[in-house]
């Protein structure tokens, strides 16, 4: 049976920030940033948009009536997760008018949290191929005004839905994959941005991309020729080509071109949002199936997913026929077009500001935020969360 992506869409805050200006605030070249890093832009989230309202806008231009009768189980992919007890999922659920007769987790593992989403998923529609699975990636990368990595955040969600036949990518069976107790990259429950050893995290990503790479041409005999494209998680776009660099001369000339190329293909959506952590790899996949015209049905996409503590996974998926007609690319190119640019004060104005944390009320307006889905306030220690449409 095949089971794999049957629809896919994001969503990103609707502010963003240059980073020409983000350079030039910081004292940094610009180049640095654009070229070296890799980025353009990076989303800016407003205190209204968490990773739950964030999924549930993902997921809202997904799903029809068929799937709300389908979908048995809602996965929630993120490291930025709202609450140490309750599950994203539950709330995306309640948000979307899901029936009740559905499971609803959290997965986290860094940015491998969705993968692993993906991968439960593919086990619940082969035990039940009628089943249909909401797969939610969504985070908020902070690492800090002023810091290394603040060039290196962002925030968004990818909603995926899971079914057999589907109708953009079936998942192939073999992955590889591998865990190494590392600290290149944490959040202690205590701190609201992320620890980072930079440079260190950056060799483990390459280094555990060549191990499960390895690994899968052992296992299946394949090799570079056998890909059209390979999609990379991307916590800034300079870092899969990193990967794939010390790779490109064991390739012919044409299969090298043709990586490269998509590879570039691919980060274009990246390079306007940001590290969305979980979603990253995920968004890096819809850059390249909504961008690279003549992707045919057939093709294997590779998928190299990365968790910083770690976790890796090399896994791979086959372009259905018609899979362009599936895809939402006009309403995602135009999210993006009409997002806002915010100065460097007002994006440094929204970061630090704080949802209440002693019990105290508070109710935001929703004229500021012009998404469907947003948080309108806090209640008791309770998030509220209201759907502009229901
Ligand atoms: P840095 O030390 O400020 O930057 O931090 P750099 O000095 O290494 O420069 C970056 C690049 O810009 C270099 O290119 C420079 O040469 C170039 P490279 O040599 O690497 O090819 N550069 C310039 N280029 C053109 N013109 C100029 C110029 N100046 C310099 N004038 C770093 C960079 C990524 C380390 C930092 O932003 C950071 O710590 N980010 C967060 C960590 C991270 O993203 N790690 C990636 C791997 S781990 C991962 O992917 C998991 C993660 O998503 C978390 C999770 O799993 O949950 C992070």
């Amino acid at each position: 049976m095949k089971i794999g992506i049957d629809k896919i869409g994001f969503f990103a805050p609707h502010m963003y920030i240059d980073m020409v200006n983000l350079a030039e605030a910081r004292g940094d070249d610009p180049l640095k940033y654009t070229k070296g890093i890799g980025q353009d832009e990076m989303a800016v989230n407003p205190v209204t948009q968490d990773t739950v309202t964030m999924a549930a806008n993902a997921a809202l231009q997904l799903i029809d009536e068929t799937d709300r009768e389908k979908i048995d189980f809602v996965i929630f992919g993120t490291e930025t997760g709202i609450d140490h007890s309750k599950a994203g999922a539950v709330y995306v659920n309640s948000l979307l008018g899901l029936k009740k007769n559905v499971r609803a987790i959290e997965t986290k593992q860094a940015c491998y949290g969705a993968t692993a989403a993906i991968q439960l998923g593919r086990g619940h529609i082969a035990l039940n191929p009628d089943s249909k699975v909401l797969v939610l990636a969504s985070d908020i990368a902070r690492y800090g005004l002023a810091t290394p990595g603040e060039v290196t955040q962002g925030a968004g969600a990818v909603a995926i839905l899971l079914s057999k036949d589907p109708k953009i990518m079936t998942i192939e069976q073999e992955s590889t994959y591998q865990t190494d107790d590392i600290m290149d990259f944490w959040r202690p429950v205590y701190s609201d941005v992320a620890i980072v050893d930079g440079k260190y995290s950056n060799d483990k990503y390459i280094e555990f991309f060549a191990d499960v790479w390895s690994a899968y041409k052992e296992k299946t005999n394949r090799d570079f020729s056998d890909f059209e494209a390979i999609c990379f998680h991307l916590p800034y776009t300079r870092m899969g080509e990193k990967a794939l660099k010390p790779h490109l001369e064991s390739m012919s000339e044409d299969v090298a071109s043709r990586l490269e190329s998509n590879y570039k293909i691919s980060t274009t959506y990246n390079r306007l949002v940001g590290n969305i952590y979980t979603g990253s790899l995920y968004l890096s996949l819809l850059s390249l199936l909504e961008n690279q015209t003549d992707l045919k049905a057939g093709a294997r996409i590779g998928l190299y997913s990365y968790g910083s503590g770690s976790v890796g996974e090399f896994f791979t998926g086959i372009l259905e026929e018609g899979f362009r007609e599936h895809l939402n690319t006009a309403n995602h190119k135009e999210l993006l077009a009409n997002r806002k640019e915010v100065t460097v004060a007002e994006y440094e104005t929204e970061f630090l500001k704080e949802l209440p944390t002693d019990g105290s009320s508070i109710e935001y307006d929703e004229e500021s935020d012009p998404a469907t889905i947003y948080l309108s306030g806090i209640k008791d220690h309770m998030r509220q969360y209201k759907n502009k449409k229901s």
